[in-house]
């Protein structure tokens, strides 16, 4: 995969995808909007899961109430789209363990460090502990 299938996958996506799928994928293009049964959100657990061959498969011959584009996108272009759904999928949906090291540490940092909401910061000392049997939640 390099940048230029991503973005003739985008550019197509948008011919074709586009108004019924919504830019982000979603389902929420124009057409759905109007009334016709909306497609599917691509960032479901399932279509996230589906290989490439599945949505391949889809664009060729169609699914459900959606028409094959096998005469309207050439394979190379199929593949091309298929490329910029993942693109758009992860980019909904990257974890934690995506992010670089660097990242990750900032991330960690924000989500521990400080005070409660509304308590006191804790003291340091072993005495208050036993004192109090507290809990860390
Ligand atoms: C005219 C509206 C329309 C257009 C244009 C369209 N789709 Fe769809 N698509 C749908 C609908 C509606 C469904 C759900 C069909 C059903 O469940 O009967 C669907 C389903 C799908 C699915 C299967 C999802 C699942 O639930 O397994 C995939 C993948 C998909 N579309 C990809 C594409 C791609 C890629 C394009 C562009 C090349 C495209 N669609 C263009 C309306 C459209």
């Amino acid at each position: 995969m390099n940048l230029e299938l991503l973005e003739r996958g985008e550019e197509r996506y948008k011919i074709f995808c586009t108004p019924c799928h919504g830019l982000q994928g979603d389902g929420n293009g124009m057409v759905a909007m109007r009334g016709m049964k909306p497609p599917p959100s691509y960032h479901q657990d399932r279509l996230r899961q589906a290989p490439n061959g599945y949505f391949y498969d889809n664009i060729t011959n169609g699914f459900g109430q959606m028409l094959g584009y096998a005469a309207q996108i050439p394979p190379r272009d199929r593949w091309a789209i298929i490329a910029y759904i993942r693109a758009l999928q992860l980019s909904r949906n990257a974890k934690v363990a995506d992010l670089p090291a660097e990242l990750r540490e900032k991330l960690n940092q924000g989500g521990t460090s400080g005070a409660k909401p509304g308590g006191e910061p804790k003291p340091e000392t072993g005495s208050v502990k036993e004192a109090t049997g507290e809990k860390k939640e």
